[in-house]
């Protein structure tokens, strides 16, 4: 069944007809769907008379476009070189089978986390370094995951 778009109308009719506008457009279709489908990218294509491929371009090369939908909670695992030097990998590693995620996931089954590698965080004194949405947790080891990861199942029970 085709999904319908019609939410994204009142953004399409914002940009239309204007140029240097696929960076500001997408953030706002990605602000309404949370992400960027290939379908919602095909419907703006359609709608704003930009080839697909150019849309597609610019979601893919900037790392802040999503082309999966994200869950509740985002983590980021640094991976930058003070925290790799501190086990950065068995915190991963923990926060994964924590997650219970495998292979090639990076969503829990229930939406609820999502898990994503970034470089540098800003806080290498505090290597190794996780932010769960906008909080910081630092010098970690691979056993203080299963806590971290509580206080958000809790709250949301709460
Ligand atoms: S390398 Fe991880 S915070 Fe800088």
């Amino acid at each position: 069944m085709e999904q319908d778009f019609s939410m994204l109308d009142a953004i399409i009719g914002k940009y239309r007809n204007r140029s240097g506008i696929l960076i500001p457009l997408l953030q706002d279709v990605q602000q309404t769907l949370g992400y960027l489908s290939k379908d919602a990218m095909r419907y703006l294509a359609e709608q704003m008379q930009i080839p697909a491929a150019d849309i597609y371009g610019v979601a893919t090369f900037y790392s802040m476009f999503k082309l999966k939908p994200q869950g509740k909670h985002i983590i980021r695992v640094c991976k930058g070189t003070a925290c790799h030097v501190s086990d950065a990998d068995g915190i991963k590693d923990a926060l994964r089978n924590e997650l219970g995620l495998e292979g090639e996931e990076d969503t829990t089954a229930d939406m609820k986390f999502t898990l994503l590698e970034v470089a540098c965080l800003g806080c290498c004194s505090l290597a190794p370094v996780i932010m769960v949405d906008d909080t910081t947790f630092g010098k970690l080891t691979p056993d203080s995951i299963k806590g971290i990861l509580q206080r958000y199942a809790y709250e949301e029970e709460a």
